[in-house]
């Protein structure tokens, strides 16, 4: 396993994401454990692109349950339907927010938070297992090339779920 994550200064996003897949597809070879997993993946996230946090919510009964995370004390629980990640998981579908101000019922976990990804994980059966949450403390961070990377890089925890 590598001991040390390399970030390599001056990337645009989409080679970043190429220079983080290998090293973050590395780290999870091997490994069967999901909560170890996930946890190495989250801090690969967060300290290749130093967002503000970067983590996971699990689906359990009616509710969204944090899970292994890399920044700020969070929220522990989400509803259904509520905040980004609760929409995120209702709708099935990613939802990238340029300016969390702007979106209705955003739940405030922490107050630096400006822009927001979630990314819904499906398991074998096509059921919405958990979510990708991503924030950044400065607006507009995310768009497309975020979805497809962070979609495929959280793809790779698919077969431990
Ligand atoms: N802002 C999120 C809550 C989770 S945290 O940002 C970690 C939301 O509205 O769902």
């Amino acid at each position: 396993m590598a001991e040390e994550l390399i970030v390599t200064s001056n990337l645009t996003k989409e080679e970043r994401y190429k220079e983080l897949y290998p090293q973050i597809f590395a780290l999870n070879q091997g490994e069967d454990d999901l909560i170890a997993s996930l946890s190495n993946m989250m801090s690969a996230l967060k300290y290749g692109f130093g967002w503000l946090w970067v983590g996971v919510y699990f689906v359990k009964n009616s509710e969204l349950v944090l899970g292994p995370f890399q920044g700020p004390i969070a929220c522990t629980r989400i509803q259904l339907g509520r905040g980004v990640s609760g929409t995120a998981w209702y709708k099935k579908e990613a939802i990238i927010v340029e300016d969390v101000d702007q979106f209705p019922d955003h739940i405030i976990c922490n107050a630096a938070s400006k822009s927001e990804i979630v990314i819904p994980v499906f398991n074998k059966n096509g059921e919405v297992a958990m979510i990708l949450d991503v924030d950044s403390d400065k607006l507009n961070s995310f768009n497309e090339i975020d979805q497809k990377y962070l979609t495929q890089i959280i793809q790779l925890i698919v077969p431990l779920l």
